[in-house]
């Protein structure tokens, strides 16, 4: 299937290898909308997204933003797993010692908010990397962040996972579906789709596997909204509660392959795990 890629993958120095590259997706025929066919939001509108950051890893230009998260309590941050992987940080988590999450910073060149380091992570042991079933994982932070910053997430059987609910995703990932990284957070408006419009396009095949127990399939039916990569982790919000997690997709906004989320619900434990510890 498609690897799902957080940015692309790079090494100690933030440069992009070619090999990390050829699993980005390739342009689409929405590569000029600009998350792709979002517009701009204010973190001080949204403090539960957070931006996961490694400057070691991922060089310091976007203040070495690679993946999105969300605040669930003030010291709990729930990400995608393959954020974790050895994929995209080149090692394990332990060994990535500058591990934070920015909170309360829209533009990631800009000062503002608060960086807190990373103190534990847990990785659901039901995740599946060859299919992303079950990709949650949950950071400890060494700090508290305000408990306004907390959003409620779904829990099963939430009306908000009805399908043609409207839901917003949020992110500074690729605004093009050609690497395009964006500075400042934006947010698209995207649908709950039907499971079965991702079993239709993710059958098991070359494209990837869509498993409605543990993913939750979104889109924008005609196609040009949607997460795109660097999103990775980042909420899928409706009725103002945690319905998803951006997980993965085949290209960016194309009508006929939906964004892919970790369906909250079903993966989140509760109550939240402890971390493991970091040193
Ligand atoms: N796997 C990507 C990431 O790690 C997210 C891709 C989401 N793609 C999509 N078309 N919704 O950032």
């Amino acid at each position: 299937m498609r690897r799902p890629i957080a940015r692309a993958v790079t090494g100690a120095l933030g440069l992009v290898s070619a090999a990390a590259a050829a699993l980005v997706a390739p342009a689409t025929a929405t590569a000029d909308r600009v998350i792709v066919g979002g517009e701009p939001v204010e973190v001080a509108d949204t403090p539960w997204v957070v931006a996961l950051s490694s400057r070691d890893r991922f060089g310091g230009m976007r203040a070495g933003q690679f993946c999105g998260g969300v605040v669930v309590a003030p010291t709990k941050v729930l990400t995608a797993a393959h954020c974790l992987s050895s994929d995209v940080l080149g090692g394990a988590p332990e060994d990535v010692t500058d591990l934070a999450v920015i909170a309360g910073r829209t533009a990631l060149t800009g000062q503002g908010g608060q960086e807190v380091g990373v103190a534990g992570t847990w990785i659901n042991p039901a995740y599946e990397p060859a299919t992303n079933a079950g990709d949650l994982a949950v950071l400890t932070l060494k700090s508290a962040l305000p408990s306004s910053y907390v959003l409620a997430t779904a829990g099963p059987g939430d009306t908000a996972y009805t399908p043609g609910t409207t839901a917003s995703v949020y992110g500074w990932g690729d605004t093009t579906g050609n690497g395009t990284y964006a500075t400042s957070l934006r947010a698209a408006r995207v649908q709950v789709l039907e499971d079965a419009a991702c079993e239709r396009a993710y059958p098991g095949n070359a494209k990837g596997d869509y498993q409605a127990a543990t993913m939750l399939c979104a889109g924008d039916p005609q196609g040009g909204r949607d997460a795109c990569q660097g999103d990775s982790g980042g909420p899928l919000v409706a009725m103002g509660r945690l319905i998803g997690l951006v997980s993965w997709g085949s290209g960016c906004g194309e009508a006929a392959n939906p964004g892919v989320y970790t369906r909250v619900s079903a993966v989140l434990p509760d109550p939240l795990p402890v971390s493991a510890s970091r040193s």
